[in-house]
């Protein structure tokens, strides 16, 4: 919405939801948009949408009409009738940056038509298919039902559901007050990845006291109207409250100004983030499960891991985990050494242990790591000498059946690769 002035009257109409033949075919723009790369009919979709909501400001009872005695009276009364959509261009960079930050929990306080949480379900609902995950929420607020009403039917409409759903999955419209409405919602601790503040400026402050135990350390707040509201005085409060939490609002120059804030995550708000059992607690260790799981295979090979896995009963496989998750995705991924080093690493503690089963395994890990056969026997021959002749007399045996092994497999592949070739 903007701020522009201007006094004319014309008839209130209530826009109503658009169906896909109601579509303009003259648009050529929303070819260019950044929704258009993935999601074009979408795109289509809200560049009408966005297209009407500034016919009606163009019509002199839309938000541009609104002058210093509304703003001082704050009274908005005229606009129930209004979409007041935000802008195109502030919607797309909103969507971009969710996009990115793969956001799926997202709180809208201002719904109207629904035109930005179209933007903001799309964002949701891609981040939540591509993390397989079903904790996937938008929150949109309104006071007026009928806009509720017509903010359902273009969400519906935007994700191809059928004519008259109202209950969209991924969305939630809370009808009535934002504050008491709120109050009432169970969004849960910690989880909104992102707000957008689209709504009269007296209602940020409080909706956003409300929100915050449930925003995440690192999500991200888009505030429109931002650097008028803070020239006229209307989000002083607002923006002295955010500073003193640690926000920091950026403001883009779009019409009016959006703000964007972040905040430095706090060694306590990670701490919160990463709490045990937690989502981002389970996240971390499927991250390092996943990366330990492809050095794994990469050093030790493929049909040793997969053996090694279809072995694993319920008793063992935690142990898998651990040696999965903590060794090779904890220590193996560091950049500090490389891979043949850590290699000789292990082979030297490994026979000074005397742990036969886990040498031969990463003996052959050393190879295929670049370290040569007369490499791995200098290795044994020195912990024969620092360790004693046991142990050395032990670890020939383990490596030496190891490097038989790996050189026959290597044989047999190189053999099938010139058969094929
Ligand atoms: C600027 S419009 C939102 C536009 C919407 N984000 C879009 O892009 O389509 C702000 C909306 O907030 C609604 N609103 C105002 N006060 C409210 C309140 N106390 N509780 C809930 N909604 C309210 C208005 O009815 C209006 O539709």
């Amino acid at each position: 919405m903007s701020f522009v002035r201007s006094l004319r009257a014309v008839p209130l109409r209530a826009p109503r939801a658009l169906s896909p033949l109601q579509l303009s075919r003259s648009m050529t723009t929303y070819q260019h948009t950044i929704l258009h790369r993935t999601h074009p009919w979408v795109a289509q979709l809200v560049t009408e949408l966005h297209a009407q909501s500034e016919q009606q400001d163009a019509q002199g009872t839309g938000i541009s009409s609104l002058n210093s005695q509304d703003v001082q009276k704050r009274d908005f009364s005229r606009f129930s009738h209004k979409m007041i959509a935000l802008e195109q261009d502030k919607a797309e960079l909103i969507y971009a940056v969710l996009r990115n930050k793969k956001a799926t929990r997202i709180f809208e306080a201002g719904t109207s038509y629904g035109v930005s949480t179209i933007y903001l379900m799309i964002a949701s609902q891609a981040a939540a298919a591509a993390a397989s995950s079903d904790k996937a929420m938008v929150w949109g607020t309104e006071k007026e039902d009928h806009k509720a009403d017509a903010a359902v039917a273009n969400i519906a409409t935007a994700l191809k559901l059928p004519k008259g759903t109202s209950d969209i999955p991924g969305f939630t419209m809370l009808r009535g007050d934002i504050l008491e409405q709120t109050r009432k919602a169970n969004i849960g601790k910690n989880s909104l990845d992102a707000v957008l503040f689209d709504i009269w400026a007296e209602l940020a402050l409080p909706t956003f006291k409300l929100l915050e135990p449930s925003l995440q350390a690192d999500a991200v707040l888009f505030i429109d109207n931002w650097l008028t509201g803070v020239e006229i005085g209307t989000y002083t409060a607002f923006k002295e409250y955010l500073e003193a939490q640690g926000w920091y609002v950026a403001a883009m120059p779009f019409k009016n100004g959006l703000g964007m804030a972040t905040r430095e995550m706090s060694s306590q708000a990670s701490k919160q983030d990463v709490a045990p059992g937690s989502a981002a607690w389970q996240e971390l260790h499927t991250t390092l499960h996943s990366v330990g799981d492809s050095i794994r295979r990469e050093v030790v090979g493929e049909s040793y891991v997969e053996r090694s896995l279809s072995n694993a009963n319920d008793f063992t496989m935690p142990m898998q985990k651990l040696a999965t998750e903590y060794a090779w995705g904890g220590i193996w991924s560091r950049p500090g050494l490389a891979r043949r080093d850590r290699s000789i690493l292990n082979i030297g503690m490994l026979a000074a242990l005397g742990k036969s089963t886990e040498l031969a395994t990463h003996v052959r890990g050393a190879l295929n790591n670049g370290v040569t056969e007369t490499e791995v026997q200098e290795c044994l021959l020195q912990v024969a000498t620092y360790v004693g002749m046991p142990a050395g007399m032990e670890a020939f045996r383990a490596a030496d059946k190891a490097v038989q092994e790996w050189k026959a497999a290597q044989n047999t592949a190189s053999a099938s690769t010139s058969k094929t070739s």
